[in-house]
């Protein structure tokens, strides 16, 4: 039952980020990808406590729809999906995680313990629990009972300053069935770059406990080959990338190319197409402009597309100015 024992190392993972790894965009990705170049994809961080009010719980819940074309493209190239959650109630945890092992097609279940948002901190959640080891351990506990899924931690080096071994030691102690570090504090942000030295010390303390836990490395890495580097040079079982996807759609495919015109259109309106499809009216159509520029970049009349496509309301506004385009 827990994947993380028997998956080949270096395990390379698709990083959680919000109104981003959907499932139209893992579907995507996951069409592109190369098996061995993914192997766990998550979903975006959604709240225990928002799934569990009546009302909440309809504006999170699309956080983990996993559409039946994603399910098969993870099932043909054995990719694992975990569900993130967050939340600083145990017995939330408990209860969410019944229904997520109970009634819904995830192989794991991971706890955020590093989104940087104050208004999350201040609430002792997130990251707001590294200031808080014992409540954070005692959450990972009741989240390993909850049901068989195995139950992983994403999570910072510090909350103001570098803690590494003490946070990390705490987590440890609750035995999680897999750690990723990011290697920032709550207080860097997104600011500088990320320190590896500093999660490889956590690789090192898991060594010298002797136990079966792997841990992962996250921040900074854009390519899959760049995350196979960081492995060995560091000691760890994997990596996780995320805004390397916004430079390169196409960073977990097994050819690694610069991509013609037609294939960035291509891709642009097969992203918009499976929006469009999956999400109907329901989610805001301007969340795709993040995407634009992505796509529409690195030939002539780029820029041009590319304001004329941030002006777009509708699938149909997309579809014409392609074809006036092409
Ligand atoms: C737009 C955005 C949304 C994010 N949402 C989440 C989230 O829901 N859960 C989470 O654990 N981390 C989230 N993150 C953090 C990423 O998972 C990752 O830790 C961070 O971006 C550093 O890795 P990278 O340099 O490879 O992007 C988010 C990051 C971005 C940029």
């Amino acid at each position: 039952m827990d994947f993380w024992k028997t998956i080949d190392r270096p395990i390379i993972a698709l990083a959680p980020m919000e109104d981003v790894t959907d499932t139209v965009l893992r579907t995507l990705l996951l069409g592109l990808a190369d098996p061995e170049s993914l192997h766990v994809v998550m979903t975006e961080f959604v709240s225990t406590d928002g799934l569990l009010h009546k009302k909440g719980r309809r504006r999170v819940i699309h956080r983990l729809h996993v559409t039946t074309e994603e399910q098969r493209l993870l099932r043909e190239k054995q990719v694992r999906i975990v569900a993130q959650i967050w939340g600083n109630v145990p017995e939330n945890y408990v209860k969410v995680i019944r229904e997520i092992a109970d009634s819904m097609e995830f192989d794991g279940v991971d706890i955020n313990m590093g989104c940087p948002v104050p208004k999350v901190v201040r609430r002792g959640c997130c990251s707001g629990l590294i200031g808080n080891p014992s409540l954070a351990k005692e959450i990972i506990q009741a989240a390993k009972e909850a049901s068989p899924l195995p139950v992983s931690v994403k999570t910072r080096i510090g909350l103001k300053s570098i803690a590494t071994e003490e946070w990390i030691g705490h987590l440890m102690e609750a035995r999680p069935a897999a750690l990723t570090i990011h290697g920032r504090t709550q207080r860097q942000m997104s600011d500088g770059r990320a320190d590896w030295n500093e999660i490889a010390k956590a690789a090192r303390l898991r060594d010298a406990l002797g136990i079966d836990l792997p841990v992962l490395g996250n921040g900074d890495v854009q390519s899959v080959e760049e995350a196979r580097g960081k492995c060995a040079e560091y000691g760890l079982d994997g990596a996780m990338i995320g805004r390397g996807i916004f430079e390169n759609p196409w960073l977990f495919a097994k050819e690694q190319r610069e991509r013609s015109i037609e294939e960035r259109l291509a891709l642009l309106w097969q992203h918009t197409e499976l929006f469009d499809r999956v999400w109907g009216g329901t989610k805001n159509f301007h969340l795709l402009r993040r995407y634009y520029s992505i796509y529409a970049k690195g030939f002539p009349g780029a820029a041009d597309l590319r304001a004329q496509l941030m002006q777009t309301e509708s699938i149909a506004d997309v579809g014409s100015l392609l074809e006036k385009s092409g």
